[in-house]
Order: C-alpha cells, then structure tokens, then sequence
C-alpha cells in the first residue's frame, strides 16, 4: 500500500522547497502516491478563496500534508492566505507543533562559542488554542468607542495534552529536562492556570526535570545559552516567537523542519518549514531547502518509516559537513535546486 501525501507548495518560496524534499522523497524507493493541490494567492487572486471551502474534507483521506508556505501579501491579506494552515491545526486537531533546533556541522552559528550538536532542543507548541483562538471582534468601527478583542482561551483538556506530550518527549532524550514557558507574572489567569497544570502533570514523570521560564527572559537565553535547553513546552503564541529565534541560532530559517502532528492518528498530520513564503527571496533559487527536507523526513518519522527519516538527516548532515554546495544563506551562490540535487546525491552514502 503507498503512503498518500498531499502536496501543498503554497506562496512564494514555498513550491520551490517542496519540490526539492518531493525530490528526495522520491529518490528513497518508497511506494508514495502524491497529490498536488494548487490552493494559494494566486487562486485568491482568480477566485476570491485561498482554497475550496471544504479544503479539510478533499485533504483527510491523505495519509499526510507535506506543505512549504502561505501568504503573499500582495495578493491577499495575510489573515486572509493562511487560514487554511490554521484551518488544518485545529480541523485536524493537530495539537503539538513539533519544532526541533539542532545546529548541524558545518553552518555558522551566529552564537560565540557553541560547537555543532551544542544546540539540540525541541520546541513543544501548542497548536490549537491558547492566543490562537478565532474569539472576539471588531466593534464600534469609525467611532470613538472603536474596539477590538482578540480572546485567549487555555483549556484543560487543551494544556494538559501538551504538556503531557512534552514530558513523553523528555522521556526519549539523553537530557530529560522541560523548560516550561510562560507569562504569569503578567497573565495571571491562564498563565497561571498553564503552570499549576504543569506540576500537576510533573509528578507523573519524576524521572524528567522541570524548570519554569518567562518568555522575555527565554527569548533572552534561547540567544544567549540556547545550548541550555532540551525540551520546550510553550503556548501557541509563545512557542511561534520563539521558534524564529531558535531557527536563526541554528543557522536560519532555511535549517528549520516542523511537525504538526494529531498524535491519536485520526486525522493526517501536517509537515512544513517554520519559514514563510519569503517574499523576499521567492523566484530567484535562494531558498534553502533544508527545512523542508527536515520536514518530510520527520513526516517519514511519523508515517512510520524511520530508517527513511534517518537516511534523509545522515544526507542532510553529510551535505552541510561538507559544505560546498551552499544557498546564499549560507554565503554560497549555490540554488535551491542545486542543494536539492546535492542532498539526493548523498543519499546513497547515507
Ligand atoms: P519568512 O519566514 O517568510 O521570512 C523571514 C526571513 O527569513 C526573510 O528574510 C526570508 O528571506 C528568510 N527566509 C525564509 N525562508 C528561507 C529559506 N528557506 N531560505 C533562506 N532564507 C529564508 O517570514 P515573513 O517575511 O514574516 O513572512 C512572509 C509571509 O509568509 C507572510 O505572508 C507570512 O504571513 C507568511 N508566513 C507563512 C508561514 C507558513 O505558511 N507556515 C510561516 C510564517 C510566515
Ligand atoms: C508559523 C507561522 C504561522 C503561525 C502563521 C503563518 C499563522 O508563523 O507556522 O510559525 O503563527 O503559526
Ligand atoms: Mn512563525
């Protein structure tokens, strides 16, 4: 039976990623069926919508999602292009944003003094609440009283369920240690909530440590030591911030692959860089591919196939040791393609 994977390139840089991890998908001989879904600014531009209104019900007999990114501003407002990315979190309720940070050899690391492997952590995100919530509203336009209201809602269900996955998390690494970040001394209703919930969960796994941090004082230290930590646990919000920074200590956002992941399996799961369309850089080959080859291979994790993942990092990381085909992110004049080819070239000795 093949693996069903849609295809979602999206905006900007996004299809020029995609194309290079389908690439290597395609280079592992494994039975994988795609289907690529053509759902962007330039269809909002032909159609008013960014994809079909019932985008969720063509995407959930696929086994998975493996999209590169959303949003052009100049076609669309950006609420408006990525609504579908945040449709998926929470229509597939895919809980936890799975972001790791690992500073391989051979890229420069803009932080004094940390060696490759230094910075091996992993952002637990929670994906389907907390800032995110579509509760509020606009009122009293062009008066005085004009207002807007954006609600954060916490819920039990929704807390415990994350912090549980970052203690399980935890549990499978050399450290063992969740760094817990909140804003309580200034939310004191659900930031407060978020850390009693996480002593409650934290005497279940008495083999694991917990320390609790404030998101300024953690977007501090993820500069300044970001070799210090393991585990992350943060809400959705917070756990988007900080993902940025740990991206461009580990070298940029090109380096950085993510998970979104409905753990129980129910709905598919969704891969994507942490990146956006960079509207900068798109249609010029400056992409670094990197993340989103990350990303699918933690999608061949997921769908199972863990020697195909590891393939995928071993050539990953044999590429980067080497160093001599490097986007200009890297300070190389080398195209996204061309790493792409590179990468799949290395498979063989991966
Ligand atoms: P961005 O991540 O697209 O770009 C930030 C910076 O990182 C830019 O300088 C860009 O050139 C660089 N960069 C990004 N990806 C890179 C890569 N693969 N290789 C080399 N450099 C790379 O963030 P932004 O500029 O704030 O957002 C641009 C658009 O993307 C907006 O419309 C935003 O809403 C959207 N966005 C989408 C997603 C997503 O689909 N998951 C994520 C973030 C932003
Ligand atoms: C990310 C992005 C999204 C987010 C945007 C595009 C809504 O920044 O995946 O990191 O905030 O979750
Ligand atoms: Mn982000």
């Amino acid at each position: 039976m093949a693996y069903k994977i849609a295809l979602y390139p999206g905006d900007g840089v996004g299809p020029e990623v995609v194309a290079e991890a389908r690439k290597i998908l395609d280079a592992l001989g494994l039975p994988l069926e795609y289907r690529a879904l053509d759902w962007n600014t330039t269809l909002y531009a032909k159609t008013g919508a960014c994809a079909p209104a019932d985008y969720l019900e063509q995407m959930r007999p696929f086994d998975a999602i493996l999209l590169g990114a959303l949003g052009d501003a100049k076609n669309a407002p950006d609420h408006v292009s990525i609504e579908p990315l945040l449709g998926m979190r929470k229509g597939f309720d895919q809980y936890v944003n799975i972001r790791p940070a690992l500073l391989y050899e051979g890229v420069d690391c803009p932080i004094r003094n940390v060696k490759p492997y230094d910075i091996d952590m992993v952002v637990i995100r929670e994906n389907t609440e907390g800032e995110y919530t579509t509760m509020g509203g606009r009122h009293y336009a062009g008066t005085p009283h004009e207002a807007a209201m954006q609600v954060s809602y916490f819920t039990r269900m929704g807390t415990e369920r994350i912090l549980r996955y970052a203690f399980e998390t935890a549990r499978t690494r050399k450290r063992k240690h969740v760094t817990s970040i909140t804003k309580s001394n200034a939310l004191k209703y659900a930031m407060v909530f978020w850390d009693g919930l996480t002593e409650e969960v934290a005497k279940d796994y008495p083999d694991v440590s917990l320390s609790h941090m404030l998101v300024d004082a953690a977007a501090m230290n993820f500069v300044r030591t970001p070799q210090s930590f393991d585990v992350v646990v943060a809400s959705n919000l917070f756990g988007d911030i900080l993902t940025d920074i740990a991206a461009i200590v580990i070298g940029g956002m090109g380096f950085a692959g993510s998970a979104n992941i409905n753990p129980t399996r129910e709905f598919p799961s969704m891969f994507e860089p942490v990146h956006g369309s960079a509207p900068d850089i798109a249609g010029s080959g400056k992409a670094n591919p990197i993340a989103a080859v990350l990303s699918a291979a933690m999608m061949m994790e997921f769908l199972g196939e863990p020697g195909a993942a590891g393939k995928i990092r071993k050539a990953v990381q044999l590429h980067l040791a080497e160093g001599k085909v490097r986007t200009p992110d890297r300070g190389g004049k080398n195209t996204t393609s061309e790493v792409g080819d590179d990468i799949r070239g290395k498979l063989e000795k991966a």
